[in-house]
């Protein structure tokens, strides 16, 4: 059966050939915020909102993208040689990075056909809901199934997160994960690193309401160097901290005794900002060395000043609020999970840095109006919290919102939103199932 969205997407997609249509769901985190890129878990839903694809394969080589939102003109590109890509920001990066990904897997350049793709999105974008990784899942599980391999999800989720790295932002797994092994009415426990998830079942009485700061947080824009920034200062604080501890660490993730550690950063890491120049003699490196094996330079050039202790003292505390998060779900103690959802967001403003003053407002109205936790998802620096909330507590949060925080800003109502921990991504060869 082809849904009725489905059949208008592919009435404009050129060419007559078999066509294949891929969903990919946006995700909201639950809890476990930068936590990923550090090799610790985090625990997000997938939600019913997605992205839709229509491809048709073309006999030559050439991707021609369109998007039934008119805001995301028309790209073309040749799937030869390099692929450079489009400006910073352009939507036809993300299908790029899906077919620049694949290729290095599939076996080189003429691993990929070429074909007509047109997608559809229905998670508001920039707001810190992953339209753009579910982007790039849907666009690129559409072309393997143009390309007719299969291969495990777990080894996409992989494939794809680092595949849009092309992007220029330093992400980690979560979203890519979270779009394609979600299982519906369960939240998505994942490891990094080697990748691993567990479905942790969301109690039937949980709701979860999703609502927009009206402060864009794009991930291929504004906030790509404030969240780079973010990972550099973790990995010069993992440095630093693998120097004077002798466990030789790569990511925060990597120390054995992390409740031990966390007892001990006021004495193991700088409380005051470190300035670059200093960085080279405090880790013992050449800033040669630093440059080559910790980051690409544009990190380490502006601001050029990093905070460390705070931040490792966000990501291990994180991390143990996920490890208790899991257990207040497996328990139905929704009490629990949102005290833990109100500490990460305190974590995430003071000890990170990633909240806004509309964010740090909207979760304060959140748990005034009935709220049992509120934080700020995803990257942070703008886009939306998450209220966990009674069920049958949805609607007068959604209204409360309305007259507190939307009502004055004049704000269209699909910015704020109820959501249900919904399915993975969908791909079908229409006429088909698979
Ligand atoms: C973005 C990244 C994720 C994760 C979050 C913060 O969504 O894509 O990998 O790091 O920010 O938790």
């Amino acid at each position: 059966m082809t849904d009725s969205r489905t059949r208008v997407l592919l009435a404009d997609t050129p060419g007559d050939g078999p066509a294949v249509a891929a969903r990919a769901p946006g995700r909201v985190n639950l809890i476990g915020e930068h936590t990923d890129y550090n090799g610790l878990p985090v625990l997000p839903i997938a939600i019913d909102r997605d992205v839709l694809v229509v491809a048709r394969r073309r006999s030559d080589d050439t991707v021609e993208l369109s998007n039934a939102d008119p805001a995301f003109p028309p790209r073309r590109y040749v799937l030869r040689g390099e692929i450079p890509p489009f400006p910073p920001g352009d939507w036809g990066n993300y299908h790029k990075a899906a077919a620049v990904g694949l290729r290095t897997v599939l076996g080189g350049e003429r691993s990929l056909p070429g074909g007509s793709f047109r997608a559809h999105g229905a998670i508001p974008v920039a707001a810190g809901l992953s339209s753009s990784s579910a982007l790039t899942v849907a666009c690129g599980l559409a072309h393997l199934a143009l390309a007719d391999v299969e291969r495990p999800r777990l080894e996409l989720a992989d494939l794809f997160a680092r595949a849009e790295r092309y992007v220029g932002t330093l992400g980690g797994g979560m979203d890519q994960a979270a779009t394609l092994l979600a299982e519906a009415g369960h939240a998505l426990h994942i490891d990094f690193f080697p990748l691993r998830t567990r479905p942790v079942p969301v109690p039937a009485r949980a709701g979860f309401v999703v609502a927009h700061s009206l402060e864009l947080a794009e991930k291929s824009g504004r906030v790509r160097g404030l969240y780079n920034q973010r990972v550099v200062e973790c990995r010069l604080a993992c440095a630093l901290l693998a120097r004077r501890t002798g466990v030789p660490a790569t990511r925060l993730g990597d120390f054995p005794d992390r409740t031990a550690l966390l007892a001990s950063l006021a004495r193991l890491l700088p409380e005051d900002e470190v300035l670059a120049e200093a960085l080279p003699d405090l880790l013992g490196v050449t800033p040669e060395e630093l440059r080559a094996s910790l980051v690409g330079g544009e990190a380490l050039a502006a601001p050029g000043r990093f905070t460390l202790r705070r931040r490792v003292r966000h990501v291990l505390g994180e991390a143990e609020r996920v490890a208790a998060a899991e257990q207040a779900l497996r328990h139905g103690d929704l009490g629990a999970l949102g005290e833990l959802m109100n500490e990460s967001h305190r974590s995430c403003a003071e000890d990170y840095e990633v909240s806004t003053p509309a964010l740090d407002q909207l979760a304060a109205l959140a748990r005034t109006h009935g709220a049992l936790g509120a934080r700020l998802t995803g990257a942070g620096f703008g886009g939306a919290i998450v209220a966990l909330v009674e069920r049958e507590g949805v609607a007068a949060l959604i209204a409360a919102l309305d007259r507190h925080f939307y009502a004055a800003r004049g704000a269209r109502s699909e910015l704020r939103l109820a959501v249900e921990p919904g399915g993975g991504a969908v791909v079908k060869r229409l006429g088909g199932a698979t």
